[in-house]
């Protein structure tokens, strides 16, 4: 087999990439190494920056987003028991979306079998070859059988577990990391949301955050123990939780029923660099991990695939390298940005294990001073709307 772009991973920086590629008349195949049914059920990110917004829409998947997806001009940050609201339109002139990785997932799995776009799942020892050449391949196994595919390049989408990131030597890469000592319980509930906008709530308790998919289905979310076992945390258990750390007003409203899912996620800063080397585009997850609290993890994947697509056409239909040079330098700048912007967020609202009276009191002037600032609340907006590409 042979194609110009070969793409390591059929999550949402792949899939988006291969669109894109495609309908610019770039051959891609992506190898996959999960079913289709396992990728699409996994409930992840909720929260859409218009850039990322405005790439699906040129990707031709924007049409179910447009319809069903909620514009939110803003969203409420709250201290102790009392919240104020950041307004984006105000402040930024920008919105963002809220509209869940699953629908994205889905909506670029059928725009692609709609266009015969070749994703080959359950491809088991998926491993690159020859990327510092001009032959790069790689290999696989399905169904017993072994396969090879040349290309021109490869993209790794394969995720923050994947094999493309440890292809690049050591003495290349170099990693920088932050774990934080606490993790996020998160529970889908068939109920309708708390608020018509997010909550970010910091409390003596622990960080929690109200947010949602549509008029019925809610995603809310409690900071706890990384090693915390799921089966200690009864629903009756989350949702006493949840109503101690939000306000008042918002807790008397709270609908609760039984969770249709329910996960534990831990916190981690995580940059790779470079995200180039010779034949090998590194894109999301593979290059970069933010902890969850800005909702920037899918929109950095999103704007990965935007430079990535822009040097690669530029590559393919301009005959013009540069895109493909500058790749790495031009997407780390825009990571480390949001790298920042979410372990500030983070910080600012959780509660540290070791934390000490004075800085409990600091996260609390930090607030206020946001709530008396319109100029620190654009700011805030500025990153959480994206950052421009
Ligand atoms: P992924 O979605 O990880 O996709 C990578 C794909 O590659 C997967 O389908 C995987 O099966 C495949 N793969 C891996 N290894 C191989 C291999 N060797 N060969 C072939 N295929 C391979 N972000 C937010 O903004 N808000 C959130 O609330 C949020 N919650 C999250 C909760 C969890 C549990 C996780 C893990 C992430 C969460 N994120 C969230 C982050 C967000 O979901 C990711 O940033 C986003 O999925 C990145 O997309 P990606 O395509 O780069 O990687
Ligand atoms: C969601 C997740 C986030 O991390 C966030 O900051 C906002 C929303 C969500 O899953 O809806």
């Amino acid at each position: 087999m042979r194609t110009q772009v070969c793409i390591i991973g059929g999550g949402p920086s792949g899939l988006l990439l291969s669109q894109l590629l495609h309908r610019k008349g770039i051959d891609t195949v992506v190898l996959e190494r999960r079913s289709r049914d396992y990728v699409l059920s996994r409930i992840r990110a909720g929260v859409l920056e218009w850039g990322t917004v405005e790439l699906l829409r040129e990707a031709g998947v924007g049409a179910r987003m447009d319809r069903e997806g909620f514009p939110h001009e803003g969203t409420y940050l709250a201290l102790q028991n009392r919240g104020f609201r950041v307004d984006f339109k105000a402040t930024t002139g920008k919105q963002v979306m809220v509209y869940g990785q699953t629908e994205v997932t889905a909506d670029l799995y059928a725009a692609r079998d709609a266009m015969d776009g070749v994703v080959i799942d359950e491809a088991e020892g998926v491993t690159p070859h020859a990327l510092d050449s001009d032959a790069p391949f790689v290999t696989w196994h399905k169904d017993g059988t072994e396969h090879r595919i040349d290309c021109d390049f490869v993209i790794g989408c394969d995720g923050f577990h994947g094999i493309s990131r440890p292809s690049i030597p050591n003495s290349v890469l170099r990693e920088f990391e932050r774990v934080y000592p606490f993790g996020w319980l998160g529970i889908l509930s068939e109920t309708p949301p708390v608020d018509d906008e997010l909550i970010y709530a910091n409390h003596p308790r622990g960080f929690a955050l109200c947010s949602m998919r549509n008029e019925n289905l809610s995603r809310y979310y409690i900071q706890c123990d990384v090693n915390d076992s799921l089966d200690a945390w009864s629903d009756r258990a989350f949702w006493d939780e949840l109503k101690r750390r939000i306000p008042g007003e918002a807790a008397e409203r709270l609908v609760t029923g039984p969770s249709i899912e329910k996960s534990i996620a831990p916190l981690r800063s995580f940059v790779a660099e470079p995200m180039r080397w010779g034949r090998l585009l590194l894109c999301g997850d593979a290059a970069h991990i933010v902890p969850p609290t800005g909702a920037k993890g899918l929109n950095l994947a999103a704007s990965d695939v935007h430079y990535a697509y822009h040097a690669l056409a530029r590559h393919y239909l301009d005959g013009d390298g540069e895109g493909l040079e500058r790749y790495s330098e031009q997407a780390l700048s825009r990571v480390w940005k949001a790298i920042r912007f979410s372990w500030w967020f983070t910080t600012l609202m959780h509660r540290f294990p070791d934390q000490t009276e004075f800085e409990q009191r600091i996260q609390e002037a930090e607030l206020e001073a946001l709530e008396a600032s319109t100029a620190a609340q654009t700011v805030m907006a500025e990153n959480y709307v994206g950052l421009p590409y």
